[in-house]
């Protein structure tokens, strides 16, 4: 039965709260009762909900931190100050707006373009603080989103001055002050870290203040790990480019995020995998077995301290150096318990299984397991573990033999010096492993794919309709980037319609993360629906950037239709749930499911075949302004998180979800065109392993391809991606399609291209989106000149046709 929208919302509202990180604490929290409390910083009336967007999802409601203090009974003791920020406030965003446009102007960019993702900069003021109450807290706020990364400035990844010290002011003047910060990324905490008590709120949808409300009185305690090292910036790799306008060199290769501070000793000031609690526990590990490759670690896990609890268990794996080097230690499993009251104790069992973290060799062209001791630890952070067991691999094992069919960037990867393994302690139990334990693999390249019968008969006309999103020949003006569907208002695409009269019915396309992205109003015409309003139709930043009058204008050129004087406006709205970073910090497969399952049920209510969800990039740079919609530096979280969405997800008959963006999409500076150069082991150990375990766990039913290149190839273009890899090695069933090609916000200042509907089609991908006229005529004329083949378009819509099938079968 279909929930009520008030129940899914406070079924997040309630649970939220485990996808918040505690990072420091004095023991002067929870709060006895609401009362009078000093609250101050940006948060409070600029409460960020989640990023911009086509993240950005629209509900009907929101609430700023100050209201849902009040709701929750608080009543705010530093009004004065928060009116005084209002200001300050006000002035700032003129003056922005003000310098973006001459930005834009001296860079001879459009200015809306050019605007799109950037946010403004916290800023300065000398507003006076002083003490009103016994309670207090400041509120940081970040906001970033597609289009434009984060930037090494104040008020950004660095606090501002102001910041720094009302933060310092408020932790010695008040006798209990809490820092929040509601932030989709990493903000440099290294001034403020005397504070004695520190919440990472994070992003969570419509009501952020009512949850810290909650956490604040002890109504829940958070249980979020970090999925995401935070650290002062200059502790993080700056071995790599990023941000380059066109090509950005991955040198650092694996040593991604905590392989990186891990391997080459450098400090966090909050390590990957981290998070207190109101309450404390006691973890013992009770057993280790081994299972041909299989390792299990039974733990036993008390709530030692004075509420009620969860605890995340964490398993890491230390592989040996032989010819490979190493990181010092990867994530290879985790669980979190149930909810603990005091005393109480729970076993969790998890397991892993060894050939899942083999290393690739570029020489050999393989993924193997080197002989040696691979060394078991589990904690809870990556910093805090004790060795559990190891194993010992007396010959080295090739897993699986591949090929390498990524490109080669024009550098070669950093490498760790060879470390001398560690003792393993007494007692600690030590496993025989040889290759006969191993499972052999094979992978089969180039499959047959069998054309399907409806499309043998389909004129070359009618095959490159299906090659193009809902491309309507006589359509006017331009579907616009994330609005592009037909059949939904706000949705963001759609497969052809024009082939309805021979049964091929099209699919709806929504985005996401944080819940379904559709227009709050619209209105009907027949089958169809349109926006009734601008919310919606594109990221709210954008509308604030153009103003009133050229909002108007841009509504009508990229085809949006004059209402209707009759026309009846109604209204709809998802439920929005935290940001993907957020959802990721739960470190729960079981919540993530749950959020999935909610998607899901509206999905079906409103229509929607393929969520554009979830978004699995690796938080390779703290810097990426996309990074909250994306889970973690760490692969496996990644890949578990966006499984657990998808299963949620999956329940639901008639949708699917579609990861992104596939691959190597690490940051959004000159987004469209920008090259990835990575090394074949960094791509396959940590940039596309996240893709692969859900892929296996999960079975998507769409992959989207990413707007970069990768090692001088579009990643929609690259056939050794798409069909190699993706089909032939991770068995993926389902369609791929292209991220929005626009070429209209295409810098001509690139090195590189746009990617090109042909070109995408001969690397076997199904779908060029959202589909313009050109793009349909190039695949056409591809096809008239031969450098297409009728073959690969023939099995191009055959794996689109038998998706279709799939959503619309009874
Ligand atoms: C984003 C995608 C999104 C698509 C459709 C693009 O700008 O990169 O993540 O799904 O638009 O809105």
């Amino acid at each position: 039965m279909e929930r009520k929208d008030t129940d899914k919302l406070s079924f997040v509202l309630s649970n939220a709260a485990e996808c918040t990180v505690l990072l420091k604490k004095s023991g002067q929290f929870p709060l006895d009762k609401p009362g009078r409390i000093a609250a101050y910083g940006a948060g409070l009336r600029y409460t960020i909900k989640g990023g911009t967007g086509s993240g950005e999802v629209n509900s009907k409601e929101t609430f700023t931190i100050e209201q849902g203090l009040e709701r929750a009974g608080f009543i705010i003791a530093s009004k004065n100050w928060l009116d005084a920020y209002d200001e300050v406030r006000k002035q700032a965003k003129k003056q922005f707006f003000k310098e973006l446009k001459a930005q834009a102007k001296a860079k001879h960019e459009n200015a809306i373009m050019y605007s799109m993702g950037k946010t403004m900069k916290e800023p300065d003021h000398d507003i006076e603080i002083t003490k009103v109450c016994d309670t207090a807290v400041y509120v940081v706020s970040r906001n970033s989103g597609e289009g434009s990364d984060r930037e090494v400035l104040e008020g950004d990844v660095k606090l501002s001055k102001s910041e720094i010290r009302d933060i310092l002011l408020l932790n010695k003047i008040y006798d209990r002050f809490m820092l929040v910060l509601n932030v989709g990324g990493v903000v440099d905490l290294s001034p403020v870290m005397e504070v004695k008590d520190i919440l990472l709120l994070s992003q969570l949808g419509t009501d952020c203040g009512a949850i810290l409300a909650d956490i604040l009185l002890g109504k829940q305690n958070p249980s979020g790990k970090l999925t995401t090292t935070w650290a002062e910036f200059k502790e993080y790799s700056a071995e790599g480019t990023f941000g380059d306008w066109n090509d950005n060199r991955y040198k650092e290769g694996i040593y991604v995020g905590y392989r990186y501070f891990d391997t080459f000793k450098k400090t966090a000031l909050f390590p990957f995998g981290f998070g207190l609690s109101y309450t404390t526990f006691e973890t013992k590990v009770s057993d280790v077995k081994a299972n041909k490759d299989t390792l299990t670690c039974e733990v036993l896990v008390k709530n030692t301290g004075s509420c009620s609890g969860k605890e995340v268990v964490q398993v890491y794996l230390s592989v040996p150096e032989d010819k490979l080097d190493q990181p010092y230690q990867q994530l290879v499993c985790y669980a979190k318990t149930p909810l603990l009251e005091r005393n109480a104790e729970c076993r969790l069992e998890m397991s892993f299984r060894l050939s899942d973290f083999a290393s690739y060799d570029e020489e050999s062209e393989s993924y193997v397991l080197e002989k040696g001791r691979y060394v078991i630890r589990v904690g809870n952070s990556s910093v805090d573990t004790k060795i559990a067991a190891a194993a010992i691999l007396e010959e080295t094992v090739t897993t699986l033999k591949t090929r390498n069919c990524l490109g080669k960037p024009d550098f070669t990867d950093i490498k760790s010096e060879h470390s001398e393994p560690l003792p393993i302690p007494e007692g600690i139990v030590i496993f025989t492993l040889t290759a006969d334990d191993f499972e052999k693999r094979e992978v089969f390249f180039d499959n047959e794919v069998s054309v399907d019968s409806r499309i043998k008969n389909l004129t070359d006309e009618e095959l490159s309709y299906m090659q193009i999103g809902n491309f309507d020949p006589n359509a006017k003006g331009l579907s616009i980037i994330g609005n592009a569907a037909t059949h939904l208002a706000g949705a963001a695409g759609e497969t052809t319609s024009q082939l309805v009269n021979k049964g091929i019915r099209p699919l709806i396309m929504a985005d996401g993360p944080a819940g379904i992205r559709i227009s709050l109003k619209y209105y009907e015409e027949g089958e169809n629906q349109y926006d009734a309003g601008n919310k919606g139709m594109m990221p709210e930043s954008m509308l604030e950037m153009m103003g009133p009058v050229t909002a108007f204008i841009a509504k009508l050129i990229v085809g949006g239709k004059k209402i209707p004087r009759n026309a009846v406006i109604k209204e709809h709205s998802a439920t929005m749930i935290p940001i993907g970073t957020a959802i990721a910090q739960s470190f729960n497969t079981e919540l993530a499911e749950a959020l999935g399952d909610i998607v899901g049920e509206e999905m079906e209510k409103f229509g929607v075949h393929l969520w554009l969800a979830p978004a699995l990039n690796i938080h390779r740079s703290i810097l990426c302004g996309r990074n909250f919609e994306y889970y973690s530096e760490d692969p496996l979280v990644s890949g578990e998180v966006a499984a657990a969405i998808t299963r949620g997800v999956q329940k639901h008959k008639r949708c699917g979800t579609t990861i992104k963006h596939y691959a190597a999409n690490n940051a959004e500076t000159n987004r469209y065109c920008n090259n990835s150069q990575v090394s074949e082991r960094a791509m396959r150990e940590i940039y596309l392993r996240g893709f692969d375990i859900c892929i296996r766990k999960s079975q998507p039913k769409a992959v989207m391809t990413s707007y970069n290149l990768l090692n001088g190839i579009h990643t929609s273009e690259h056939r050794g991606l798409i069909e190699d890899v993706l089909r032939g090695e991770f068995g993926f069933k389902g369609i791929v399609m292209t991220d929005w090609v626009m070429t209209i916000m295409t810098s001509s200042k690139s090195k590189y291209r746009n990617a090109l509907s042909d070109e995408v089609a001969k690397a076997g991908g199904e779908l060029f989106m959202p589909g313009t006229k050109k793009d349909y005529e190039r695949v056409l004329k591809a096809l008239k000149d031969g450098t297409l083949s009728r073959k690969q378009l023939e099995i191009n819509a055959s794996r689109l046709i038998r998706t279709i099938d799939e959503f619309y079968a009874d």
